[in-house]
C-alpha cells in the first residue's frame, strides 16, 4: 500500500541553548519564510527554558515547539520534572519520549516510555517515541529484534486512536558522525513499518517514522529518500540555522 505521509524535521536542541540561542531561530525562520516554502513541518525541541520563546517566535515562520521529555503523571510531588500539560501550556505540540540518552542517563524502560506518551497524548501532545539498539546488539544480529520489543513496550495503544511519531536513533549514531548504510536504514524502517501495521492496521501505515542519528547537511538527501523515513530528528545540526535550514530544504 502506498500512503502519502508528510515529511517532518525535528531539531533536538537536547542541554543545549539559552535565550541567546533564540538568534538562530530568528535567522531559520528568516530562511523558511524568504526561501522556497519547505515540504516538510518544522518542529524545534529546545530546553525547557525557553520552550515557550520558541513556540511564540517561532509560530509565524510556521515553526512548532516540542518539549524532550514529560512526566507520566499530571501533576504532583515530582521536583524537577514537567508534567506533558505544562509542556502543551508553554506552546509545545510535541514531546519527545524514550531518547536513548534518557533510556540509558535515567534507567527510562520501555513502560515508563509508554506512560509517558499516554500523559503527551492526554494533554494534546503528539509524542515523538525513540528506539534503537546498541552497537553491540546490533553486531549481535539483534538489532530488528530489540526495537520491535522497544515499539511493543513503548508505543501505548493510544496510538490506534491519536498521533504518535516513532523515531529510529541507533544509539551508536548518534553524536558520532555514523550512521547505517541506506540499506540498513530500509531494512529497519520496513521492518518497523510492519510492526505498525500489524498492530494498528491501517493507522500504522501512517505513522511517521523518523530516522534520526547524525544526520547533518552532507546525508540528509539520500538518508531522508529512503523508503518509509517520512523525516528526521536531528541533534547536533539543528543548533545552526544553516544546517538546520540545508537538512529541511533537502525533503
Ligand atoms: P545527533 O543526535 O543528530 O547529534 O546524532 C540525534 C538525537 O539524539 O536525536
Amino acid at each position: 500500500m502506498t500512503t502519502t505521509i508528510s515529511p517532518l524535521i525535528a531539531g533536538n536542541w537536547k542541554m543545549n541553548g539559552t535565550r541567546a540561542s533564540l538568534d538562530e531561530l530568528t535567522a531559520l525562520a528568516g530562511m523558511l519564510t524568504t526561501g522556497e516554502a519547505p515540504r516538510a513541518l518544522v518542529v524545534i525541541c529546545p530546553p525547557a527554558t525557553i520552550l515557550a520563546a520558541v513556540a511564540r517566535q517561532g509560530a509565524s515562520a510556521g515553526i512548532q515547539a516540542g518539549g524532550q521529555d514529560c512526566h507520566p503523571a499530571a501533576s504532583g510531588a515530582h521536583t524537577g520534572d514537567l508534567a506533558a500539560g505544562m509542556l502543551a501550556d508553554a506552546g509545545a505540540q510535541y514531546v519527545i519520549v524514550g531518547h536513548s540518552e534518557r533510556r540509558a542517563n535515567h534507567a527510562e524502560t520501555d513502560d515508563l516510555v509508554r506512560l509517558k506518551a499516554e500523559a503527551a497524548i492526554g494533554a494534546g501532545l503528539k509524542p515523538i517515541i525513540c528506539v534503537g539498539e546498541t552497537e553491540a546488539q546490533r553486531d549481535s544480529g539483534q538489532a530488528e529484534t530489540i526495537v520491535a520489543g522497544q515499539l511493543a513496550g513503548s508505543i501505548p495503544d493510544a496510538a490506534s486512536q491519536h498521533e504518535v511519531i516513532v523515531a529510529y536513533e541507533p544509539v551508536w549514531a548518534i553524536g558520532t558522525g555514523r550512521t547505517p548504510t541506506n540499506d540498513d536504514i530500509a531494512k529497519m524502517h520496513a521492518s518497523i513499518r510492519h510492526k505498525l501495521v500489524e498492530r494498528f492496521g491501517d493507522k500504522g501505515a501512517t505513522v511517521r517514522i523518523l530516522y534520526g542519528g547524525s544526520l547533518k547537511p552532507q546525508n540528509a538527501r539520500e538518508i531522508l529518500q529512503v523508503e518509509n523515513v517520512n523525516g528526521g530528528l536531528v541533534g547536533g545540526a539543528s543548533l545552526l540555522a544553516k544546517d538546520f535550514y540545508t537538512i529541511i530544504s533537502a525533503v
